[in-house]
């Protein structure tokens, strides 16, 4: 059976078996649109929207899978804290329900604002650099899903300014130079910082202090990448390193503590 003819095959099979009309009508975002709910960090977990979509076979079980390993889940971000809805149903027009605050799937030239109730600071960013700039002229690519994907989404890595990655699609290697130049040496750095923080003694009390300083800018200087232009991120990663120096400053005064004592 072809993919198109199994796909309409299992809507039609759900609608009589569950005896519900697949909805028309659904809300479409927008970036005003709120973020739905937290509630599940609270309660038990009732993901009535994973577990229905499980099992609905592809194109629309291969999200909860993609979705189960990334940053999101680990961290409370739901498939309704995204698409809205209400997940303790187990009916498809409940659960799915504009009544309940569902929304289809954001259309590409909403992703941004979509992502950016959460993650203000990348929103901005984006606006600001040349991919934001051109985002209309250029058939709304890239956004934020383009390079971090929608369900799949993991922590950020330097390597993500890479052929391999996303930037190979559309650029050569001087354009990726111009980005990952002017954060390597500091994304070194940082690493390095980690690794020394972490290998403090665990009864140091500065460890959890500078531990936190050190993830607080670290978040901040991951951030850089979006701005594209080496000027830019030049300019903003100075109040970065010096952050890095007086962390590392304070390193070496409690190693000199420790020796003295
Ligand atoms: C009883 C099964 C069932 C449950 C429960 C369910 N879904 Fe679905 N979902 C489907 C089916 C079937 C489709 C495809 C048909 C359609 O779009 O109505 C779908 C489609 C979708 C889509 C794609 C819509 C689009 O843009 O075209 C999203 C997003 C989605 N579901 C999210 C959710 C979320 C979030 C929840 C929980 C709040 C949820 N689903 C609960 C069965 C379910
Ligand atoms: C961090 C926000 C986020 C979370 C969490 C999330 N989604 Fe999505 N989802 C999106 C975005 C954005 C799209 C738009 C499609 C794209 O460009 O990839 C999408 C698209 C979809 C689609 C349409 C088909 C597709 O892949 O484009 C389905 C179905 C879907 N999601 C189901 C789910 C289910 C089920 C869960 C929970 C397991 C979930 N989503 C969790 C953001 C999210
Ligand atoms: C409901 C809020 C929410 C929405 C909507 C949301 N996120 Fe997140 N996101 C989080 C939280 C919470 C974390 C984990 C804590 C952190 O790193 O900020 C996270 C982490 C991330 C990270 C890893 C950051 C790092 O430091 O490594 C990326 C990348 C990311 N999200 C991208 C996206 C993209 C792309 C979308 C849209 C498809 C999206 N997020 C939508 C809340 C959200
Ligand atoms: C062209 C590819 C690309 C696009 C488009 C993009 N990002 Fe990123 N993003 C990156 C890279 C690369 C990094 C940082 C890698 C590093 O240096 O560790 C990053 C870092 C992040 C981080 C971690 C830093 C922070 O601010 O917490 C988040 C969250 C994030 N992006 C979310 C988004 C969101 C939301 C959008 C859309 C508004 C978006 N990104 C658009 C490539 C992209
Ligand atoms: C979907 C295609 C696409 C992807 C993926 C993409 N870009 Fe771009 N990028 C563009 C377009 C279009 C422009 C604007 C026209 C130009 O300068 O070529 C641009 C511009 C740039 C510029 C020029 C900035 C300036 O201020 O002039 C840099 C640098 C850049 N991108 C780096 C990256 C990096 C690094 C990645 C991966 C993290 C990436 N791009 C991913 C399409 C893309």
């Amino acid at each position: 059976m072809s993919f198109l003819l199994r796909t309409v095959a299992v809507l039609i099979m759900l609608t009589f078996v569950l005896g519900v009309i697949l909805p028309t009508a659904r809300g479409q975002r927008t970036p005003e649109s709120p973020v739905t709910s937290w509630r599940k960090l609270e309660t038990p977990m009732t993901d009535n929207c994973a577990l229905c979509h499980q099992r609905l076979g592809e194109p629309l079980s291969r999200q909860v899978a993609e979705w189960q390993g990334s940053i999101h889940a680990w961290n409370g971000v739901f498939c309704d804290t995204c698409h809205g809805g209400d997940p303790t149903s187990t009916i498809l027009t409940v659960a799915m329900g504009e009544q309940n605050g569902f929304m289809d799937a954001p259309l590409p030239e909403a992703v941004p604002d979509d992502c950016g109730r959460c993650h203000p600071e990348a929103l901005e960013s984006f606006w600001e650099s040349a991919h934001g700039d051109l985002f209309e002229a250029n058939d709304f690519e890239p956004e934020c899903v383009t390079c971090h994907n929608s369900h799949d989404v993991t922590e950020v890595h330097i390597d993500m300014v890479s052929m391999t990655a996303a930037c190979g699609e559309c650029h050569n290697q001087d354009y990726i130079d111009e980005v990952r130049n002017p954060l390597i040496d500091t994304d070194g750095r940082i690493e390095r910082l980690y690794g020394q923080i972490l290998a403090m003694p665990g009864d140091n009390p500065n460890a959890p202090y500078l531990r936190n300083r050190l993830v607080r800018v670290r978040k901040e200087f991951r951030g850089l990448a979006h701005y594209l232009a080496t000027n830019t991120i030049v300019t903003r990663r100075q109040a970065i390193d010096r952050e890095l120096d007086y962390i590392e400053f304070m390193l070496h005064f409690d190693d000199s503590t420790v020796e003295g004592k």
